[in-house]
């Protein structure tokens, strides 16, 4: 069973799939962590993420290693190194959307990503990103297109951001989040958009626990089709 969930920034997109995984004992896939990894390689080097030949350069010889920790969550290594917080940080987050732009670094993802629909050994999977339905599991069995009011998703994003971060200001937050949407909608390849068949969740005014359910009565009736 592959579960997508696709949609704008601080839609409530990660905290809902692992909540779904964990309820379902499926593995979470945060596609995201991948784009954000390159990103914050490319920082690292001193290169710069809008350039496509040099980003194709950096993402053949980057060592990619997705990690599921004990509780659940899902983390990236890049050429050995524990990825946590530093791939979230407002400068990867502006450069993950540049380098999601490049059509050679969504073909390298690709295959990374629908390989974890394939493994017999997995119950399922809720994956999370931006084309999910549409591109990379188009053959899913569930799919949800999240969306939600631009104030709140920035209010949402402001209170994740870590201490360090903090200083930045709502309206600054508001500013990026709209910049990046604008981006992921905007691009030509794999834009940020609502599969045919997703079921459209509006979470603004709704708690986690409502989209929980909401989402696992569409999972058991597409389940029940199936059997
Ligand atoms: O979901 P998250 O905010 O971690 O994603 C970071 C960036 O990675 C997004 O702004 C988007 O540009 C890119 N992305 C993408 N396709 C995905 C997941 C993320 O283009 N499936």
């Amino acid at each position: 069973m592959i579960v997508t969930i696709d949609g704008p920034a601080g839609a409530g997109k990660s905290t809902v799939a692992r909540a779904i995984a964990a309820k379902l004992g499926y593995i979470y896939l945060d596609t995201g962590a991948l784009y954000r990894a390159i990103a914050w390689k490319a920082l690292a080097t001193g290169t710069d993420p809008t350039v496509p030949a040099a980003m194709k350069r950096l993402s053949r010889n980057i060592r990619l290693q997705i990690v599921h920790t004990p509780d659940g969550a899902m983390e990236v290594e890049v050429d050995g190194r524990r990825l946590t917080g530093e791939i979230r940080t407002p400068e990867v987050t502006r450069a993950a959307a540049q380098v999601a732009a490049l059509p050679d670094i969504r073909e390298e993802l690709r295959p990374i990503q629908q390989a974890f629909g394939r493994r017999s050994d997995l119950a399922g999977v809720v994956a999370e990103g931006r084309d999910l339905g549409t591109k990379i599991f188009p053959e899913a069995q569930a799919k949800f297109f999240f969306q939600a009011d631009a104030a709140e998703r920035a209010r949402r994003r402001h209170a994740e951001l870590p201490v360090s971060d903090k200083a930045l200001g709502l309206e600054e937050t508001r500013r990026a989040l709209d910049a990046r949407d604008d981006r992921d909608q905007t691009r030509e390849i794999a834009p940020l958009a609502a599969a045919k068949d997703a079921v459209v969740i509006d979470t603004t005014q709704l708690s986690v626990d409502d989209v929980v359910e909401r989402m696992l009565r569409v999972i058991e009736h597409k389940a029940a089709d199936r059997r």
